[in-house]
């Protein structure tokens, strides 16, 4: 899941993360220790590069680096950038003059980029935007500490070598955006998809699967820890495979999910990404048969229409993505379903449009992530297809998906109203001091007012009395 704005933004000198529903989690947990050299870092884009950037703090505390919220006094700025769209590019570019407005200020200071784009553009950072003194890629970050020291001597420190192999299996990462109730655990890298839109096959590499027992370790570790909720992540999770190269035991995601649930029923298990041709009868009876594997599923079908899906090369047609919807429906009837869209890709007519916005009614989307085509050098839609839709038609078109899916979460949340959920506290709501917010199992915020004794990481049961297109309004039931 990506966004097109700056997740992560300095404002008077704390550093808030913006989650996908405008929620605003305040980081904590950085302690600054006045001997230590420390850094600074920004997450741009999916989840998995805020996954990422708590392997490179983890990698960057084993050499000596404590992180901090204030990029003024750091001793290392790093940016973990997004390639998905050129948007995500240009914020980073500015973000980037940013930093280097405060390295005029104290010279010495050390600039990186980590993440898609430095894969993408690799040594042109380097050598034509002379903005940093870091390039590293997603694969790369065992490295930072070697390429610390080649920039700290004056030369610049570039590693976007990607790999097969790479997993970060044995690294724990350290908790940044820490609430200490819910913390992402990345199970897989790359992806083997070829979209023909995306960029991300080519900044992050082949797929490969993380060692399932490190991924259990992990989760029990932060179970013990006092967290009450794991997401799964991975580009394809529904292509996770992994053999035990000791027994020869194969596992798959199924059984992955399966494992993981089993580390304790009061810890819950989501996982992002699904992918449409991959997601099996046996993942659905799996989330079915346990109580704490979250009733919701993103399954991003981006566009509604067979022909406009064959060239963007998603292998499924329309009909193939309603017969996953129906069996999703069959074997978790409460589960919810949310989804990736995009508009006015290449050639895209405006019935094919229309079939975009009848497959939003049609699925009920809770929720959906939506954006108009955005040409990325190097794609299999670059080199094959014209960017044809002029940007006032794709955003047009845009605002349409928009309006429709306002209406379908809308008419989605108001169904709940009456209803009572378990609902897991994240913490205090940023509307009122005086209100809890959580989610339910199918990911939807809850608001309520708070009662003494209660605290995040506590589950409580909720019972809706009021619904916007975004949030479910409610009180604590006995
Ligand atoms: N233009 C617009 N949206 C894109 N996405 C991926 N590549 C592009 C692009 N070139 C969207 C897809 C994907 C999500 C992560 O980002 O919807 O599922
Ligand atoms: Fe990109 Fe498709 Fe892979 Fe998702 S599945 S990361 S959209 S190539």
């Amino acid at each position: 899941m990506y966004d097109n704005n700056p997740t992560l933004t300095n404002l008077d000198n704390k550093q808030i993360l913006h989650d996908r529903q405008g929620e605003i989690l305040e980081q904590d947990g950085f302690v600054d220790d006045p001997n230590a050299k420390t850094f600074y870092i920004e997450s741009y884009g999916c989840q998995m590069n805020f996954s990422d950037s708590e392997i490179v703090g983890s990698i960057l505390s084993d050499c000596g680096y404590s992180p901090t919220k204030n990029m003024e006094t750091s001793d290392l700025i790093l940016v973990n950038t997004c390639s998905i769209r050129e948007k995500a590019e240009d914020t980073v570019r500015k973000r980037l003059r940013i930093f280097n407005k405060v390295k005029e200020q104290k010279p010495g200071t050390l600039i990186g980029v980590l993440g898609c784009m430095a894969e993408r553009l690799k040594h042109k950072f380097l050598e034509e935007e002379k903005l940093v003194d870091l390039v590293v890629g997603p694969d790369a970050y065992r490295d930072l500490p070697n390429l610390i020291s080649t920039a700290e001597d004056g030369d610049k420190g570039i590693n976007v070598f990607l790999s097969r192999e790479e997993t970060y299996a044995d690294i724990a990462p350290l908790r940044l955006d820490n609430n200490g109730i819910t913390a992402f655990i990345s199970i897989m890298r790359g992806c083997d998809n070829m979209c023909s839109f995306c960029v991300v096959p080519f900044t992050r590499g082949r797929e490969r699967s993380r060692n399932a027992f490190s991924i259990v370790s992990e989760a029990t570790d932060l179970y013990t820890k006092g967290y009450k909720e794991v997401t799964l992540l991975g580009q394809n999770v529904d292509s996770y495979k992994w053999e035990n190269p000791e027994t020869g035991q194969k596992v798959n995601f199924a059984q992955l999910l399966k494992l993981v649930a089993d580390v304790h029923p009061d810890l819950r298990v989501r996982f992002s990404t699904s992918h449409p041709k991959d997601i099996t009868d046996e993942v659905l009876t799996t989330m079915a048969a346990h109580e704490n594997i979250c009733k919701y599923i993103h399954l991003p079908v981006q566009s509604g229409n067979s022909r406009v899906l064959k060239l963007m090369n998603r292998t499924y047609d329309r009909e193939w993505y309603m017969d996953r919807v129906e069996a999703i429906r069959r074997i978790i009837p409460d589960c919810a379903i949310s989804s990736d869209i995009i508009t006015g890709f290449c050639s895209e007519t405006e019935e094919e449009h229309q079939d975009t916005l009848s497959i939003i009614e049609w699925s009920e989307y809770s929720m959906s992530y939506m954006f108009y085509y955005s040409e990325r050098p190097g794609t299999l839609a670059e080199r094959k297809y014209e960017d044809d839709i002029p940007l006032e038609t794709k955003k047009r078109r845009l605002s349409e998906v928009i309006a429709i899916q306002n209406k379908v979460s809308l008419a989605h949340n108001k169904r709940d109203i009456g209803k009572t959920f378990k609902v897991l506290i994240e913490g205090t709501s940023k509307k009122s001091e005086l209100d809890f917010k959580g989610r339910n199992t199918q990911n939807k915020m809850l608001v309520f007012p708070k009662k003494a004794g209660l605290a995040p990481g506590d589950y409580v049961r909720v019972k809706v009395s009021d619904a916007t297109s975004a949030t479910l309004i409610g009180s604590l039931v006995e």
